[in-house]
């Protein structure tokens, strides 16, 4: 165990969706509870705040069953044909346990809960006159974010079966918009630009890299591709759960890493933001811009699968050419990077303020000021906000958009 797991050998950022937050926020390394005010623009003093809405990716989590089966079968073939004596695979081999068992099948672990619990209580810091003990009821979330709510307000949770929410949903599941299930989700095709980097030269000289340090002969594209994901995830799970910098983070140079993270953030590209346009236009109820200040506070806890389209149906991190299978090496600087912008308990906060001029808008991702593009001002009118996305708040039909004409 490192003192310090920001010695990692590979930049944690290039874990992707995978990412601990606190990869995006360093200096809650040092100190959890801390909120960093430079990182944030506020509008003048005669404003007060009025409205917080909280959209909540979840915390850190197990693998999926299907990826703790890859890694067992990863860590079995090390086991079993690699030959290599590396030190890692000496260390894998003699020291390293397998385990990950299928029942922990993408569960929230205690790091999970806790990277809510602390949100929660930064929260608190961040808005006193918003997060008070009468406005605590209005929050629809996971038992950790309410828990650390409560913890930081000093009141006694209310039962979670007994707890009653008054927030307005209006934010869906993509997988409730038939047509994007249909045209994304379930349609290989949709993904061809992730199949075409998975099979194109930067990967595949990963692999052969790869097949160099097991001394396992590369023959077989789709065992090497098995490979190469099942030791990413080992590497990037070791740390976000146990802050272990593994020996399998040393089966990867920095040039792999970044070429994993490619293959990822194409996914995420392709499947929940700008390369389909389903893909933000499935998650929308309803965006009542009147309804939506009914509350003082509301909070949503979702995923990547939601917090990715919301962003996405604001125009957020859009790099001006789209990531391609044959662009990795000039979307190096691209804008859209998933651990930036969706680790575990990523969110998205909108501020309403009350001004003498009229209401102002303030939103942060990760609890760093935003300036949404197509505006200058870091905290805009909110009748600015409503003219600049009126495109959105007026033709946003879910019905229309998600139902399949089967005729
Ligand atoms: C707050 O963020 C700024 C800008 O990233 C950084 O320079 C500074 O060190 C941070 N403050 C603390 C207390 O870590
Ligand atoms: C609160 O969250 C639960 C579980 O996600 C959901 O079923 C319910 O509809 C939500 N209620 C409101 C009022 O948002
Ligand atoms: C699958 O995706 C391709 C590429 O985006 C598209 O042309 C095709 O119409 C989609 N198929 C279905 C069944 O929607």
């Amino acid at each position: 165990v490192l003192s310090r797991p920001r010695d990692v050998v590979l930049n944690a950022l290039y874990f992707g969706t995978k990412g601990r937050y606190e990869e995006v926020n360093a200096y809650l390394i040092d100190d959890i509870l801390a909120i960093n005010n430079s990182l944030v623009t506020l509008p003048s003093s005669k404003c007060s705040e009025i409205h917080l809405t909280v959209i909540i990716r979840h915390g850190t989590r197990y693998p999926t069953i299907k990826n703790i089966q890859k890694m067992r079968e990863f860590y079995n073939l090390v086991v079993r044909d690699a030959t290599s004596n590396l030190n890692c695979l000496s260390e894998i081999k003699s020291q390293w346990k397998m385990w990950y068992t299928d029942d922990m099948d993408g569960r929230l672990v205690d790091k999970g809960r806790e990277d809510h619990r602390h949100l929660a209580q930064r929260l608190i810091k961040w808005f006193p006159s918003l997060l008070t003990e009468e406005n605590h009821r209005c929050v629809n979330s996971t038992i950790a974010f309410r828990e650390g709510l409560m913890e930081g307000l000093r009141i006694e949770a209310p039962p979670p079966n007994t707890a009653h929410f008054e927030c307005l949903p209006f934010l869906t599941h993509p997988f409730q918009c038939e047509r994007f299930v249909k045209e994304v989700e379930n349609n290989k095709s949709a993904l061809q630009e992730v199949k075409g980097f998975n099979e194109g030269p930067e990967m595949k000289r990963v692999m052969e890299k790869m097949a160099d340090r097991l001394e396992v002969p590369y023959c077989d594209n789709d065992l090497f591709n098995m490979i190469l994901e099942a030791g990413f995830f080992l590497c990037a799970y070791e740390f976000a759960i146990q802050e272990l910098n593994s020996p399998w983070c040393q089966l990867f140079d920095e040039v792999d890493a970044q070429v994993m993270e490619y293959a990822g953030d194409l996914k995420q590209y392709w499947k929940r933001s700008y390369g389909h346009e389903i893909n933000s236009k499935s998650i929308v109820t309803q965006i009542n811009s009147d309804g939506i200040v009914s509350e003082a506070v509301t909070v949503q806890v979702g995923h990547a699968e939601t917090l990715l389209p919301l962003l996405t149906l604001l125009d957020l991190f859009k790099d001006d050419i789209p990531l391609s299978s044959t662009n990795f090496a000039t979307q190096h600087n691209r804008i859209f990077r998933s651990g930036k912008i969706v680790p575990y308990a990523a969110n998205l906060l909108v501020v309403l303020y009350k001004c003498p001029e009229g209401i102002r808008m303030g939103v942060r991702l990760n609890e760093k000021s935003l300036t949404l593009p197509g505006l200058t001002d870091p905290v805009p009118m909110y009748e600015d906000v409503k003219k600049r996305y009126r495109a959105l708040l007026e033709g946003c039909d879910q019905e229309t958009v998600c139902k399949i004409n089967n005729s």
